[in-house]
């Protein structure tokens, strides 16, 4: 099989593979084309790529001759046409948004892989591309805030006098989320913690930071590790313990998400008028709807002197260790289906192929997509 791996468009920096882990998949019997300058915003090079056993080309004769392609969002839509049949197309779908998109590829009998749906479970934790960026996010969301609070994050000692460690709020303790506690507390800041689940307590704890608790959150086991809808009476509780806690900090890290759900709005206008002036919110939940009332997603705005970020690109800034990830990631994946021939087999009988399949054979296949486009 070839496989072939574009060059992004617009502002994307990553690219789906660098040339260290396209050596790694071509051990695995797979001949591998990449676009020219693919990975030029990644600081590498057609060169680095050659010598790694890949072959750079243009973009048609790439989507000519691949049978697999990858690329970290989806190719443009007008492109689809230039693919055939049983082509397997693997990159982040966003199916909602990319609906239309989808019902193309299905259309043109193509296959999609979907690595925004790779299911969240032990066996696939290698391959979650999602965790993966949300711990890029994490940790670019804590070093933004350092960047534009006017205060230290640690405390000083010094012949000036003593200065204050500033006080982080970190909203949701998911890979985002511990991440940003790691490094917050990395930097000195005294970090509070609110999930409503409880079993990131231990977790918090052992990184440092304070779980603040609200009683009464729905937990359910059964949604894979991630957080479910609460009620309107624990969801008012918690709107004022936040703002307690908010009124306090130097800086918010929001990261609170249900999968498949507008982001919980956890962080009101009332609450920002009452916070410190300087004070910065990075709501990294933005492209979702926001956990505070006044993000306005991919923008940068300044409301009561507070800084309010909702930025939605944080793994293009750091594109060479992130496209490093999406690389070793795509490559655990291709693992379970390449075989010892070096050609592709996707077994729809396993569950993480089945879930991460979003079409194939003019069908849509993924329960996680039929739900979240409501086909029967
Ligand atoms: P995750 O699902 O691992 O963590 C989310 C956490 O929020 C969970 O621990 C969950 O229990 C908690 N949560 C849910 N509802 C809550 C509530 N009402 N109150 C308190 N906590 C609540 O998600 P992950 O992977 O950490 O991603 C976090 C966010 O970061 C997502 O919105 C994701 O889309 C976003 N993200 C943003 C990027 C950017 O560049 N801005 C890049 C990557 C991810």
């Amino acid at each position: 099989m070839i496989t072939g791996i574009l060059r992004e468009s617009g502002d994307e920096k990553r690219v789906a593979m660098l040339p260290s882990e396209a050596a790694g998949l071509k051990k695995l019997g797979v001949e591998i084309l990449v676009e020219n300058d693919a990975g030029i915003k990644a600081f590498t090079t057609d060169d680095d790529y050659r010598a790694a056993g890949a072959e750079p080309v243009g973009r048609k004769d790439l989507i000519a001759k691949a049978g697999l392609i990858l690329s970290v969002n989806p190719m443009p839509e007008e492109e689809l046409s230039l693919c055939k049949t049983g082509q397997v197309l693997c990159s982040v779908l966003n199916p909602v948004e990319n609906s239309g998109w989808l019902e193309k590829a299905r259309q043109q009998g193509l296959t999609v892989l979907a690595l925004d749906l790779i299911p969240r479970t032990t066996r696939a934790q290698s391959m979650d591309i999602l965790s993966s960026m949300a711990t890029v996010a994490g940790y670019k969301a804590v070093l933004h805030a350092a960047s534009v609070l006017p205060r230290f994050f640690p405390m000083f000692m010094s012949a000036a006098g003593t200065i204050k460690p500033a006080r982080v709020l970190i909203l949701g303790a998911g890979v985002a989320g511990l991440q940003a506690i790691a490094i917050a507390r990395k930097l000195g800041a005294v970090v509070e913690v609110f999930d409503v689940r409880s079993a990131v307590k231990e977790e918090v704890k052992s990184l440092g930071g304070k779980f603040i608790e609200v009683e009464g959150a729905i937990e359910d086991a059964s949604a894979g590790g991630y957080a479910v809808e609460q009620t309107e009476e624990f969801k008012r509780k918690q709107q004022e313990l936040i703002q307690q806690r908010a009124l306090a900090a130097d800086v918010v890290i929001a990261t609170a998400q249900i999968p498949g759900r507008k982001a919980p709005l956890l962080i009101s206008g009332e609450t920002v008028l009452s916070m410190k002036a300087g004070s910065v919110i990075v709501d990294l939940a933005a492209s979702t709807g926001g956990n505070c009332e006044l993000t306005r997603n991919g923008e940068v705005v300044t409301v009561n002197k507070v800084t309010i970020i909702g930025k939605s690109d944080y793994p293009s800034d750091l594109p060479t260790d992130a496209s490093k990830m999406f690389g070793s990631n795509i490559i655990n994946l291709l693992k379970i289906m390449i075989t010892a021939d070096g050609n592709l087999d996707i077994n729809l009988q396993d569950d993480i192929l089945n879930g991460t399949t979003a079409v194939h054979g003019g069908e849509y296949i993924s329960q996680r997509v039929k739900q979240m486009l409501n086909i029967k």
